[in-house]
């Protein structure tokens, strides 16, 4: 027998080789794309920092669905940006709020379209925080968790109303979940499933996406709801309550930096692990490939494909309809 006496080179051969042997596949089928929903009439604008991702008002939005479908792609993660907020988020929870009009329509278009909601206040509060703001006699201000969870309640009924398919809280209360399952079930949306965003990272991520939300915090920082990026085993305390909590999936959010923590939530969870690849992570590709430095496609399937094989059974990702295109192409 010669030397060496492994050849792994062997089923690399050839193309046909190579795809027979291939362990993971992409598909549309994979993506959830993010749209933002927003005030006024005919809006369709670029947002600076994402270029490719517009703020839609509703009347230029089912333009915007029909292309969406005909990609391929099943589901969108919708966000609204209100025309108006207080310290309290009140067009959240509004049954006739930008993302509730968006939902019902959405639902008449494409009914078959799985149209998730993002249940936060953060794009809703004057103050940019994802919840109500308490303000003690120090004058120091604290994210109220208790009281938060109230009109996150609130929020996630008023969007099931509309007619959203899945609730998906963003917001990192304590007791999420639990709340809102049992909001959503005395409502008699026991059907209803719920995407936590479990294992949110307090993320320099986030940046072109409060561009815009318009959700950048005013004062202070997220710190004390969402988690230090330094840790990994606090991940499974916060999914293991999630779960406990009546959790359907599981969310890491961001996700090429936190591809450990993808695993870690496939190998001990039994729920669908979704990875929300986050707007610094799109801007990043975008910028590099408009520089011409980069090739846009291999780079953005290669990544997507790696958060498949990291364990994400589902990809939130503002390149799905690109993907998507790319992927029939190839087929
Ligand atoms: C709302 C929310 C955020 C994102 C999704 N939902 C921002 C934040 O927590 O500040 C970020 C998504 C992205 O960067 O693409 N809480």
């Amino acid at each position: 027998m010669s030397f060496p006496i492994v050849r792994n080179r062997r089923l690399r051969r050839s193309a046909g080789l190579r795809s027979l042997v291939r362990e993971t596949a992409l598909s549309a089928n994979d993506f959830i794309y993010p749209l933002f929903v927003t005030y006024g009439e005919n809006v369709k604008e670029e947002i600076p920092s994402m270029p490719g991702v517009y703020h839609f008002s509703m009347d230029r939005l089912e333009e915007e669905i029909r292309d969406v479908v005909a990609s391929g792609i099943q589901s969108v993660l919708m966000f609204g940006v209100p025309e108006h907020k207080d310290a309290v988020g009140t067009s959240a929870y509004d049954s006739n709020g930008i993302m509730q009009q968006a939902i019902r329509a959405i639902k008449g278009w494409a009914p078959e379209l799985v149209v998730i909601a993002d249940t936060c206040l953060c794009g809703f509060t004057d103050h940019g925080h994802c919840g109500v703001v308490h303000v003690d006699e120090h004058s120091c201000a604290t994210v109220d968790n208790d009281a938060s969870l109230e009109l996150l309640v609130r929020t996630a009924i008023s969007q099931a109303e509309a007619g959203a398919d899945i609730i998906a809280p963003s917001n990192m209360m304590d007791g999420f979940v639990h709340a809102i399952r049992g909001g959503l079930d005395e409502a008699g949306y026991s059907d209803i499933p719920i995407l936590a965003y479990s294992v949110k990272y307090a993320s320099a991520f986030y940046g072109p996406f409060r561009d815009a939300a318009h959700s950048a915090p005013q004062f202070g920082d997220r710190k004390t709801y969402q988690m230090d990026p330094a840790n990994v085993r606090e991940a499974l305390r916060e999914a293991e309550s999630d779960v406990a909590e009546g959790a359907d999936m599981l969310m890491v959010k961001p996700a090429l930096a936190y591809l450990d923590v993808v695993r870690l939530l496939k190998e001990n969870y039994d729920v669908p692990v979704v990875a929300y690849n986050v707007s610094a992570e799109y801007s990043m590709v975008k910028a590099a490939a408009a520089n011409g430095w980069i090739n846009e496609k291999a780079i953005v399937l290669e990544t997507l494909t790696g958060m498949k094989r990291a364990g994400a059974d589902i990809i939130i990702t503002y390149h799905a309809k690109d993907a998507a295109r790319w992927l029939k192409e190839e087929a």
